[in-house]
């Protein structure tokens, strides 16, 4: 289980995070969805241990941490994907067991397991720079899942692909968490893409950013045009509005 308790940041004299109480279960699915700057990647970096705070406690698995201190098993994987471009998709996957001092052959076994997980075993000999937008995320994918990590950290992965490759991974993502148990922290500013990953939606309102929702999931999420998916869309698409509005900012 992952508690926030009272954290607070600063960047010089600007507020980027304030109060910030949250509980995370352990395997549970969590989006931050909110406009930009709102401190979303901020805070997705600061329980990574990639960021350090001001104030407050973060406990993971009931070791706290301070700002000194950085969380074990904590991966990140971002909007450009961050692989070796001169390395192929195997390689790249390879490179992640390194640190692990795991034998070679054995690596090699856990890096095509994940790949197949992934749909590109069949591309485990392909370049990064001859994959697609939707095939390279998916090695990075791969490459953070292979080393069994505690807690997933995903920074808008998907937001630069089209629609039908977002939907793909969006649904494989969903069965990986389902099947993995990690626990995922999704970063997003697409709200049908929170709801249809989102065991719950953590709604951020900037300057300062804090969370001004925190709003549990528990519709069927298979028909993205069901009553019940189009109503929690109208919800949330309100809070937005709401505390965009409040802030003088335009749409
Ligand atoms: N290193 C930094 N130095 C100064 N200010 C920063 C720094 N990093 C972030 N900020 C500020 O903190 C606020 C929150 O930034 P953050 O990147 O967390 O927002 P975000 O919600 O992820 O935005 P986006 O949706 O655009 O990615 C912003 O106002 C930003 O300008
Ligand atoms: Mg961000």
């Amino acid at each position: 289980m992952i508690q926030i308790k009272d954290c607070y940041k600063t960047f010089g004299n600007y507020q980027a995070l304030e109060n910030i109480h949250l509980k995370i279960n352990k395997g549970e699915f969590i989006v931050f969805l909110g406009a930009s700057g709102c401190g979303k990647t901020t805070l997705l970096n600061i329980i990574g241990g990639f960021e350090s705070f001001d104030k407050g406690e973060i406990i993971i698995d009931s070791i706290p941490y301070t700002h000194k201190t950085k969380p074990k098993d904590c991966i990140k994987i971002f909007q450009d994907y961050a692989l070796l471009p001169w390395k192929n998709a195997l390689d790249n996957v390879l490179f992640a067991l390194q640190a692990k001092n795991i034998p070679k052959k054995e690596a090699k076994q856990i890096a095509l397991h994940y790949l197949k997980l992934v749909h590109l075993d069949k591309f485990q000999d392909r370049f990064i720079t001859t994959l697609s937008g939707g095939q390279k995320q998916r090695v990075a994918l791969a490459r953070a899942l292979c080393v069994n990590p505690n807690i997933l950290l995903l920074d808008e992965p998907f937001s630069a692909l089209d629609n039908f490759t977002r939907n793909t991974l969006q649904n494989e993502l969903l069965n990986i968490s389902k099947t993995l148990k990690t626990t995922m922290i999704f970063v997003t500013h697409d709200i049908e893409e929170a709801i249809f990953l989102g065991d719950r939606v953590i709604i951020m309102s900037p300057n300062p950013g804090k969370i001004v929702a925190d709003i549990p999931i528990k519709i069927n999420k298979i028909d993205r045009y069901g009553l019940d998916f189009l109503d929690l869309k109208r919800e949330i698409g309100a809070y937005l509005k709401t505390y965009r509005f409040d802030m003088n900012y335009v749409i």
